[in-house]
């Protein structure tokens, strides 16, 4: 009981003394199975009610047990019993991104009993935890829809000399989580991240998180939690914290890390791929696009490379796949135009997202993003670059400094490997991210730095920001993401 209440305050201290407890327990080999799951709300609406309805009822409770005996499958389980009767009862459930096997199992086990006990003789209802949402209905919740939810909210205000830049960093961050929870190239949908904020307050540091089922298309999650934030300025504007909490998504953010960042974003445990064996998929996928560029019978421009569409064989042979966006043009073609920009933020260039031009030069871009992701491990989105604008300025900062193996992935930096081709891929990548088209190098250049002494490179100049370049408005209002399903074998090096 001590612990819900100390929850309850959901301040900063607090928090840190739940941790600390523990710690604590867990030291002294009590408890070391996960807390009671933190309560926050149910769903049970008063029109919605049945009235010794043995069908439904029997549906119900099998429901409920085979959700329950489903969990250690993953954090995420839909189905239903009865189909075909007037009395099916579909369920759901969904376990927080960064939450243990035991604490999702804990916790739905939890929402499962409780649920009945707290809305009875419900046809549909939801409850709400910290670190999971189960709900039951005989019909279908809305996708993407804001109702029903549950807001939560912490009482202290932001200061107001503080406010208008919090608020902006604030949205802008969940903006970019939600872009990112929605293209997600993991099972899950869900992103975390960080942002600082100018003033004067001590902690000026946003923390958030952004999930959607995984059965939300990328479409729908993006809309979902899109709904989402838009809830937060009339129920929680200028708060320090708060929750909007959907049937199929959520959003929360704090001044303090709320989130388990070992079993989460900071777009997940790398494959941990050796550099020879990253700097040998490098070379593939430069094959691989120069093939389409120059040595196939006609030329093909691809429009959505990203490490998704990367497939890798067992020996870390990379095939370019997903040509669901290509386009052949004529082999003397330069480039052609679309009023219907499909790709995926994060590697579009700019002269694609911004006018629809697409060239050889646009897949030349998305390559240089690529290199740049896996010399790093790290995604392109602003979130994973608390203090740069992204991957592309971060990188650009440290060439500056003349420090690029700063960008190199941590995980492996201390391994023995020629630092010079480290240094040469990253030079390759930044010459690929130009902001001029004409300033890239075409990929069979590409194969010839990958052959060749750094020296004999050209050097790099700044370049583009997504952000300042306005590329980030720009998705924001047209289309964005492709919405293809990730393949099992896809590469994620992150
Ligand atoms: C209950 O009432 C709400 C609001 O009037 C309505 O949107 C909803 O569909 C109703 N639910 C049921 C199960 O009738
Ligand atoms: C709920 O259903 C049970 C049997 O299914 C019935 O005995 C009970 O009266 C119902 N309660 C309410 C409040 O409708
Ligand atoms: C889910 O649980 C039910 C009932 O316990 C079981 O029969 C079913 O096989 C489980 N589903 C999967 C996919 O394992
Ligand atoms: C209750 O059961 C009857 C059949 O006995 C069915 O027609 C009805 O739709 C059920 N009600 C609910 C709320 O599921
Ligand atoms: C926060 O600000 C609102 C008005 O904007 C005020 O009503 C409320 O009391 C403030 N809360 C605290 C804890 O100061
Ligand atoms: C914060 O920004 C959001 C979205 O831009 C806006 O709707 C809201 O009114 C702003 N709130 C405050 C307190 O400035
Ligand atoms: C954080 O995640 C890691 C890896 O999934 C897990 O081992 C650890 O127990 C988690 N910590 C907490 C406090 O949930
Ligand atoms: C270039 O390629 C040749 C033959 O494939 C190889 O022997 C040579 O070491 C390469 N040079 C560099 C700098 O990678």
């Amino acid at each position: 009981m001590f612990w819900r209440n100390m929850l309850l305050f959901n301040s900063h201290v607090d928090v840190t003394v739940t941790f600390l407890l523990l710690l604590f327990l867990s030291l002294f080999g009590i408890g070391s199975s996960s807390a009671a799951p933190f309560y926050i709300d149910t769903y049970c609406p008063k029109n919605a009610s049945y009235n010794s309805n043995v069908t439904f009822e029997t549906n119900l409770k099998v429901l409920l047990a085979t959700l329950v005996s489903n969990v250690s499958m993953s954090g995420f389980y839909y189905t239903f019993m009865g189909l075909g009767t007037t009395s099916v009862a579909n369920g759901q459930f969904l376990c927080r991104g960064d939450a243990s096997a035991a604490t999702c199992q804990d916790c739905i086990a939890t929402a499962a009993k409780e649920i009945t006990r707290l809305c009875p003789n419900k046809t549909e209802s939801i409850i709400w935890y910290d670190e999971c949402t189960l709900y039951f209905t005989n019909h279908y919740f809305s996708r993407t829809g804001i109702e029903p939810r549950a807001m939560l909210s912490d009482d202290r205000n932001i200061s107001a000399s503080d406010l208008d830049s919090f608020n902006r960093t604030l949205f802008s961050l969940l903006n970019d989580l939600a872009e990112e929870a929605a293209n997600s190239q993991s099972a899950k949908k869900f992103a975390t991240g960080q942002s600082r904020f100018d003033g004067s307050s001590p902690q000026r540091t946003v923390y958030a998180l952004a999930e959607c089922a995984p059965t939300e298309t990328s479409t729908q999650c993006e809309e979902c939690l899109k709904n989402a934030i838009s809830t937060l300025p009339s129920c929680c504007g200028g708060k320090q914290g708060a929750r909007a909490l959907l049937a199929h998504c959520d959003v929360r953010y704090e001044l303090f890390l709320f989130y388990n960042t070992s079993g989460t974003s900071d777009p997940y445990k790398s494959k941990q791929l050796s550099w020879s064996e990253r700097y040998k998929i490098i070379e593939g996928i430069t094959q691989g696009i120069s093939y389409l560029h120059e040595h196939s019978r006609l030329k093909v421009i691809h429009r959505d490379l990203k490490p998704s569409n990367v497939l890798l064989d067992s020996n870390m042979n990379p095939k370019i796949s997903d040509f669901g966006m290509a386009r052949i043009v004529a082999i003397d073609q330069y480039q052609g135009r679309t009023n219907r920009i499909v790709g995926t933020y994060g590697y579009m260039s700019p002269e694609y997202a911004m006018h629809g031009q697409f060239s050889e030069k646009s897949d030349v871009f998305s390559f240089g993003v690529i290199v740049l992701e896996i010399i790093s491990a790290k995604r392109n989105s602003r979130s994973a670059f608390p203090d740069h604008d992204d991957l592309l300025s971060y990188a650009w900062e440290q060439w500056m400094d003349e420090a690029p193996l700063n960008i190199f992935d941590q995980s492996i930096k201390a391994e023995f490997c020629d630092h010079s081709e480290v240094v040469k891929c990253i030079q390759i990548g930044l010459l690929c991210v130009q902001e001029k088209p004409d300033d890239r190098p075409k990929m069979a250049q590409v194969i010839s730095y990958l052959n060749s002494s750094i020296t004999e490179l050209p050097l790099p100049k700044k370049p583009i920001n997504s952000r300042q370049s306005g590329i980030v408005q720009k998705i924001a209002v047209g289309e964005s993401s492709s919405g293809s399903t990730p393949s099992i074998n896809e590469m994620s090096v992150y």
